[in-house]
């Protein structure tokens, strides 16, 4: 496996690989992400793994300066599992005219209308940040495939999106959230929570599978579901910022007759925020 911090090494490194499977990440791997590379594996001869904890999709007062930066370890979990390229660039690299404090990016791409909502909505700007960096990440990989998690539901679908739109020549691969025993979803931020708040952390993604169980039963007041969801977490101190029941084609909230939905759910313990969804079944 080779480790390589510039773009034009790794195109050079990259130029004669038959077919190409990729998976961007912010690194402090966790199983998660190593199911990521273990479905890249079995989609392309060659599989390149990037770690860049990306500024410009972190917001003032986010965790940019604290997110957990660990690359060694990360790259003997992907050394052991037969990642064949590392790519870990500098923030210099991926944004040429960053000066030290602003990244001076000027071009973005802006993400559809979606990226405004559920966790668009506490983030702005998040998903722009997101969409931008992928851009670049395809541009400078050019894989056949890339792999991205469940898990980011919504970040998933902008990336369907920027794909369709751009006309991009990647196809695109969605894995199963990959959960700790207790059901809580495993995610870099999961470090930050004291014992207190790992012990209550499930309780998200319990209260989302009541949500599935009320819906399968027959319940179509989803509005009434999400505020009671929203309440019964409130009261045992979670901080929600959303609860929603959407389609799980086009994210938008579900008319009477849609059938594939989705709940999805993010709430804080502290200031240790979680997001979670799960797929109903219908
Ligand atoms: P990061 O949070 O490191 O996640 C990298 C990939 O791992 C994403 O596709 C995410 O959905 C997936 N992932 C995270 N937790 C998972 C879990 N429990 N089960 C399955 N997959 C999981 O998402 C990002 O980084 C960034 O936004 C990025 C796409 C790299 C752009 O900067």
């Amino acid at each position: 496996m080779q480790i390589i911090h510039t773009i034009s090494e790794l195109r050079t490194a990259l130029k004669n690989q038959v077919s190409i499977a990729f998976v961007p990440t912010m690194g402090n791997l966790h199983a998660g992400h190593i199911k990521l590379v273990e479905m890249a594996k079995q989609h392309a001869t060659c599989v390149v793994v990037s770690i860049f904890v990306n500024p410009l999709q972190f917001g003032k007062n986010e965790d940019l300066a604290s997110y957990p930066r660990t690359l060694e370890a990360d790259c003997d979990k992907l050394k052991q599992i037969g990642a064949n390229f590392v790519f870990a660039p500098n923030v210099q690299e991926m944004y040429p005219d960053f000066d030290g404090n602003d990244l001076n990016q000027s071009m973005t791409i802006t993400p559809s209308i979606i990226a405004s909502e559920l966790c668009g909505a506490v983030r702005p700007g998040h998903f722009a940040g997101v969409a931008t960096v992928v851009m670049k990440l395809f541009n400078i990989v050019q894989p056949n495939v890339a792999v991205f998690g469940k898990k980011d539901y919504q970040q998933l679908f902008i990336i369907r999106e920027l794909v369709r739109q751009f006309n991009l020549n990647v196809e695109i691969i969605g894995v199963d959230t990959m959960r700790e025993v207790d059901g809580l979803a495993m995610s870099s931020r999961n470090g930050y929570l004291t014992p207190m708040q790992r012990g209550e952390a499930p309780r998200l993604h319990k209260a989302l599978k009541l949500v599935a169980e009320a819906i399968q039963k027959g319940n179509r007041d989803f509005t009434a579901i999400e505020q009671q969801t929203t309440q019964f977490l409130t009261q045992l101190g979670w901080i929600v910022d959303y609860i929603s029941i959407r389609s799980a084609k086009t994210l938008l909230s579900p008319n009477a007759h849609d059938h594939t939905l989705i709940v999805l759910g993010a709430a804080k313990l502290g200031s240790t925020r979680l997001i979670d969804n799960l797929e109903i079944p219908s």
